[in-house]
């Protein structure tokens, strides 16, 4: 029988800067009253100069491998879920690599938009399950203040920076990774993205000029529809594929992209407030990031123990979705 893989060690790391709605009202059309009641963000962490998504990435690995209690040559496989890499080549999880020491792994990135970590953590248990490594890093990074036009309020208000990893390694059967549902919709592509910078349109002075190096979304109310509807319906799927229900549901940690669109899943499913883990008011949408940051959080102040069952539930540019059952 094929063995379990599970969580074994979880780290973050946010950046000491903080960013209020009312430092954003000081240069922005915009107000902390709209942001709270759209979003539920109070205020984000912004990377200082110089830091970037290694950095973060590395430093909640690090916290992760200590939890975990393997040193770095002990990690076979670091996956980074990012959108904002350090650079277009190479990937982000060779940076990570080396940051780490961590001679002996194989690193790659994943490019899921905010499903990244749920993505990354479906890839690397994979390697885990079939008996190929023994520990893999998934970290959830990104530093999306890079990324944003600063006089954009309709995007620049919504983001945050961010890390978040967890060490995969074999569990009991019946327990850590239980099942995973995922999906992507290409057709609606760009919905959410960087218009400039690739091969389509290759950066120039005017794709800079015209700020297409810039993260846009096409409509915030479409992709709001689409999230209230995909993260109930992936999660259901996942809990079906485990042969679960929600009633044996502990908690729901999804991607905090917005307090209404978590609040509507919540209620699909039945959960009082204190069982979704939500931390969107002090740290805004961390994409890739936001899951392990949240459920780090909930480990750390005691809320999540071992044997609970978990749904990790994400969405975002792709577009794509995915939820992970997870009994911790
Ligand atoms: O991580 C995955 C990707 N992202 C998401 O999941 C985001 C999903 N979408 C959302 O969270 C919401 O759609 C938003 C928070 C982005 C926007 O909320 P909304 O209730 O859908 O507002 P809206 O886009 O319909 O805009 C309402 C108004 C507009 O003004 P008019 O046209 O009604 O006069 C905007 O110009 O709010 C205006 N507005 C702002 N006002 C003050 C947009 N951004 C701001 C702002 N401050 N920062």
């Amino acid at each position: 029988m094929a063995p379990g893989v599970g969580i074994i060690g979880i780290g973050s790391a946010l950046p000491a800067k903080v960013v209020t709605n009312f430092d954003l009202e000081k240069f922005l059309d915009t107000s902390d009253e709209w942001i709270r009641t759209r979003t539920g963000i109070s205020e984000r962490r912004i990377a200082e100069e110089g830091v970037i998504t290694s950095d973060l990435a590395a430093r909640a690995a690090e916290k992760a491998m200590a939890e975990a209690g393997i040193t770095a040559d002990q990690v076979e496989m670091i996956i980074v879920a990012t959108a904002t890499p350090d650079a277009p080549l190479p990937a982000t999880a060779c940076y990570v690599q080396a940051k780490l020491g961590a001679v002996n792994a194989a690193a790659l990135d994943v490019a899921a938009g905010c499903t990244g970590f749920i993505y990354g953590l479906v890839v690397g248990s994979q390697f885990v399950r079939s008996g190929a490594y023994r520990h893999v890093l998934v970290i959830g990074a990104e530093v999306l203040s890079r990324i944003l036009d600063w006089t954009d309020r309709s995007m620049c208000v919504l983001f945050g920076d961010g890390a978040g990893a967890v060490v995969l390694g074999p569990v009991d059967e019946d327990s850590g990774i239980l099942s995973f549902k995922l999906g992507s919709d290409g057709h609606m592509a760009d919905m959410l993205a960087i218009p400039a910078g690739g091969v389509r349109r290759p950066a120039s002075l005017e794709t800079v000029k015209a700020g297409l190096h810039y993260a846009r979304m096409l409509s915030g109310n479409e992709t709001f529809k689409f999230a209230v509807r995909v993260m109930g319906e992936v999660t259901q799927q996942a809990l079906d594929a485990a042969g679960l229900t929600r009633e044996d549901l502990d908690f729901l940690i999804p991607h905090q992209a917005n307090w209404r669109i978590i609040d509507a899943a919540r209620k699909r499913f039945c959960l009082p407030e204190e069982r979704v883990v939500v931390n969107i008011n002090r740290y805004g949408n961390m994409s890739s990031a936001s899951i392990p940051v949240a459920m780090e959080e909930a480990v750390r102040d005691g809320r999540l123990k071992r044997g609970d069952l978990v749904a990790l539930v994400g969405f975002g540019a792709g577009l794509t979705w995915g939820a992970a059952i997870v009994r911790y």
